[in-house]
């Protein structure tokens, strides 16, 4: 979570913003649908960006989402942002980016698979506080895992909070840690998973 992304490639985020979002649906059930937002509409967007601010909550103030934000990273198909939708309102989101898009930062640089456009690097991932610990988290990221390896990559990675890691149910492996990342005051470690 947290890094810049250096570039908008794509022009359609400097025109106005339609009222509905456009998305192609990944899965469904009678209640829930996972679905990749391939254009952000005006309600969705201030939906994600009530949802982005438990990240101020977590982490301080400079990581709280902008409109700015917001734009850099719902920006399809430069980004892969990928949704849960409960009775039709967005609870939570995870976005793939390609780590490309980070080549400028040290971080990325002390990453292997740099320019090898092998791996998805997760920026961000939030589930509404009153939706967590009910699987909803567990399907999007599911969901997101498979649509990465779908689109061709081998790993996914990004920074999470030190020990989150090697809590998911598959293995990852820690490249990196970092004390005070991004000046949250935190310790994370940067992990890569491949998706086999
Ligand atoms: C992270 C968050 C979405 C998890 O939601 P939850 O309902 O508590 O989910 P669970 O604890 O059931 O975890 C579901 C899966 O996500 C994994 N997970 C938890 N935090 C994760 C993270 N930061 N990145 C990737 N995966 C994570 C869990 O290990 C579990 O993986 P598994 O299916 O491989 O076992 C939620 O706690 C949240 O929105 N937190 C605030 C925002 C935040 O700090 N996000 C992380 C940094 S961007």
């Amino acid at each position: 979570m947290l890094p810049k992304l250096p570039t908008v490639t794509d022009q359609k985020n400097k025109t106005q913003s339609p009222q509905k979002s456009r998305s192609r649906i990944l899965a469904k059930t009678n209640t829930l649908s996972i679905e990749v937002l391939e254009m952000l509409g005006v309600a969705d967007r201030a939906q994600i960006i009530a949802l982005s601010e438990t990240l101020e909550v977590q982490y301080g103030t400079h990581a709280k989402w902008t409109e700015n934000t917001v734009q850099r990273y719902f920006n399809f198909p430069a980004t892969k942002p990928i949704v849960a939708r409960l009775f039709g309102k967005i609870i939570g989101f995870i976005i793939g980016v390609p780590l490309e898009n980070f080549a400028q930062e040290f971080w990325a640089k002390g990453d292997s698979n740099l320019h090898q456009h092998n791996t998805a690097y997760t920026y961000t991932f939030v589930v509404g506080q009153k939706y967590r610990g009910k699987g909803y988290a567990a399907t999007l990221k599911t969901v997101y895992l498979n649509q990465m390896k779908k689109l061709g990559y081998d790993y996914v990675s990004g920074h999470v909070l030190d020990g989150v890691a090697r809590q998911f149910s598959k293995t990852a492996v820690v490249i990196r840690k970092y004390k005070n990342w991004q000046s949250t005051g935190k310790t994370f470690e940067y992990y890569r998973r491949p998706l086999n």
